[in-house]
């Protein structure tokens, strides 16, 4: 049966090569990201490939409404999904010394957390509705550690954690699988301008090639992957 996935954030990085993947798995995709001209291309370039087809429309996950149109447009032109990546973040730096931590901490809440929490919200019952469906939250090595001057976002990461605990318990009994997936540092445009050895980095097509087995598996539940880069390998 014809699989529909939902990606936020995915006209590039680990959303992008997610899609990419998935799309050569046959699975139908929707793509989200706020630059429209970007969307219309990346829709573009994955249906020039084979397998799934791709859709996407515009939404800015850090505003509720552009949230609730962007599911109100899924559940009447994509319905059923059953896969929803919950993929968008942002990342401050930033202590509890900087004079912005609130405000770092309300902004990157939003992204990185209550879009995931909405998006979940909107469509669960939709999901529900299919066998296998699947829910894969993109946190980081700080959902559960911590880093220097990473203060917003080991938060939100560590919320984002919270969230997936939760799911599990809110979802029992219905089949439908929570994954979560915490890289150390990615290869994505994510570090654009930053002089770091992105050689040494995942590369987000690893992390999309681990989403696609993830899903493949008929009976098994994978709750958590952790994965290093090799830096210090
Ligand atoms: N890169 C890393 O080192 C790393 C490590 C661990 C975890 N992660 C996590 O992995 C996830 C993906 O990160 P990435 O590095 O792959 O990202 P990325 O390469 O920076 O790509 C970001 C994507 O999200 C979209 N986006 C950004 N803000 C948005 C917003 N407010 N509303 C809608 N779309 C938005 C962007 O398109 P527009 O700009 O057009 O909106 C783009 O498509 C995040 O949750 C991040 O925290 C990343």
């Amino acid at each position: 049966m014809k699989k529909t996935a939902v990606i936020s954030g995915s006209t590039r990085g680990i959303g992008f090569a997610a899609a990419k993947k998935l799309i050569s798995d046959g699975i139908d995709i929707v793509l989200s990201a706020r630059h429209t001209k970007e969307l219309q291309e990346k829709i573009e370039e994955l249906n020039r490939l084979n397998g799934g087809k791709a859709y996407g429309y515009a939404c800015d996950f850090s505003q509720t409404h552009s949230i609730v149109n962007f599911a109100q447009t899924i559940l009447k032109k994509h319905s059923p999904v059953s896969i929803l990546i919950n993929n968008v973040g942002s990342y401050i730096e930033d202590t509890v010394f900087s004079e912005d931590i609130i405000s770092n901490a309300e902004q990157l809440f939003r992204i990185n957390v209550l879009s995931a929490v909405q998006l979940t919200h909107l469509l669960i019952q939709d999901m529900i509705s299919q066998p296998q469906a699947h829910i894969i939250n993109i946190g980081s090595v700080l959902s559960e550690n911590s880093r220097p001057n990473s203060s917003s976002y080991t938060i939100s990461k560590h919320a984002l954690l919270g969230f997936s605990k939760s799911l599990r318990e809110d979802l029992k009994n219905t089949g439908v699988q929570i994954t979560d997936i915490l890289p150390e540092s990615v290869n994505t445009s994510s570090w654009d301008g930053i002089d770091a050895p992105k050689d040494k980095f995942i590369q987000p097509e690893e992390i999309a090639l681990l989403i696609s087995d993830i899903l493949k598996m008929d009976h098994s539940a994978v709750e958590m992957v952790k994965i290093k880069n090799r830096l210090f390998i």
